[in-house]
């Protein structure tokens, strides 16, 4: 049930750290992996690295904020497998300009070229993803979407204004996007979203540990406190729920946002 053997897997921002580590262990479960990227050159590096470690991988320069390059990605998708079973929408971040620091940046001041980009990174590149694979799964009559979400669209954090309402607009966007796929084209097309916790990575190192010291800062041990297993993920700890979520053993799950979190969502803090 869990085996991707032959499957097809297309992952959108598949180059940076989190999905990185997913390719690894979907190729090691018998994906085929298309690692699509803004970062070409990471694209193929870290296809190169699956392949030597005896997979199948392909690495493809991909702007998600680009239909023309993403429907050009999705060609050599087809090229390279000859089709695509899962879309996997990972390419996401935030901005330091878009977030809220005492002393540096207020609400007032975030101007909204800030706005505009962590929304279209995040919200615009999931939609045209989900259109140009979307409509290749509504030919086939099968597929599977599964878009990355976040904690803090669950519970809202502070000051990341702009990323929490994009991501929040993902968990929105899972369900809408299930129904739809079920009722208009195939009851065999999936769309899942996984809600990862705090995972130490170069967005948020910034708002977690000190520049200068590396020390935690105050917000990074308000998470720690708040976390039930207190720790920071690990994005190996992200690679069970996306097998699940991809593989046949979800076959009745659709339009759910998966918190991968080590129980912060489910800890009132009392
Ligand atoms: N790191 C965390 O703690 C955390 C927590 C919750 C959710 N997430 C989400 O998980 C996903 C991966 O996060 P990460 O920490 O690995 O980020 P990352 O910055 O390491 O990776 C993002 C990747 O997306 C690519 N990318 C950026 N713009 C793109 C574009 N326009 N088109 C195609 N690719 C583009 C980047 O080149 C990069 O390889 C994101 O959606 C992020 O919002 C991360």
């Amino acid at each position: 049930m869990f085996d991707l053997t032959g499957k097809v897997v297309a992952i959108t921002g598949g180059a940076g750290v989190l999905y990185t580590t997913i390719s690894k262990g979907l190729v090691a479960a018998g994906a085929k992996v298309a690692i699509l990227d803004l970062n070409e050159e990471g694209a193929n590096a870290l296809a190169e690295e699956l392949k030597e470690a005896g997979g199948e991988a392909v690495g493809v320069a991909c702007n998600v904020l680009d239909r023309e390059s993403i429907e050009d990605a999705a060609d050599e998708v087809i090229k390279a497998f000859g089709k695509v079973d899962v879309l996997i929408n990972g390419a996401g971040g935030n901005r330091a300009d878009a977030t809220t620091t005492p002393g540096e940046r207020s609400f007032f001041d975030i101007p909204p070229e800030a706005l505009n980009w962590v929304f279209n990174l995040n919200f615009l590149g999931t939609v045209l993803a989900s259109q140009v694979f979307g409509e290749i799964m509504a030919e086939q009559g099968e597929g599977v979407i599964l878009n990355t979400s976040s904690m803090t669209a669950i519970r809202p954090l502070t000051r990341v204004v702009a990323y929490g309402a994009a991501k929040m607009a993902i968990n929105n966007l899972t369900q809408w996007l299930a129904v739809h796929f079920a009722q208009e084209y195939s009851p065999n097309i999936r769309v899942n979203a996984i809600a990862p916790g705090f995972f130490l990575t170069e967005q948020n190192r910034y708002l977690l540990t000190d520049r200068e010291t590396g020390a935690m800062t105050p917000r990074g041990q308000q998470i720690i406190d708040h976390t039930p297993m207190a720790r920071y993920g690990a994005p190996e700890d992200l690679v069970g729920t996306v097998i699940w979520l991809i593989s046949d053993a979800s076959r009745f799950v659709t339009g759910v946002v998966v918190p991968i979190d080590g129980g912060f969502s489910a800890y009132s803090g009392v």
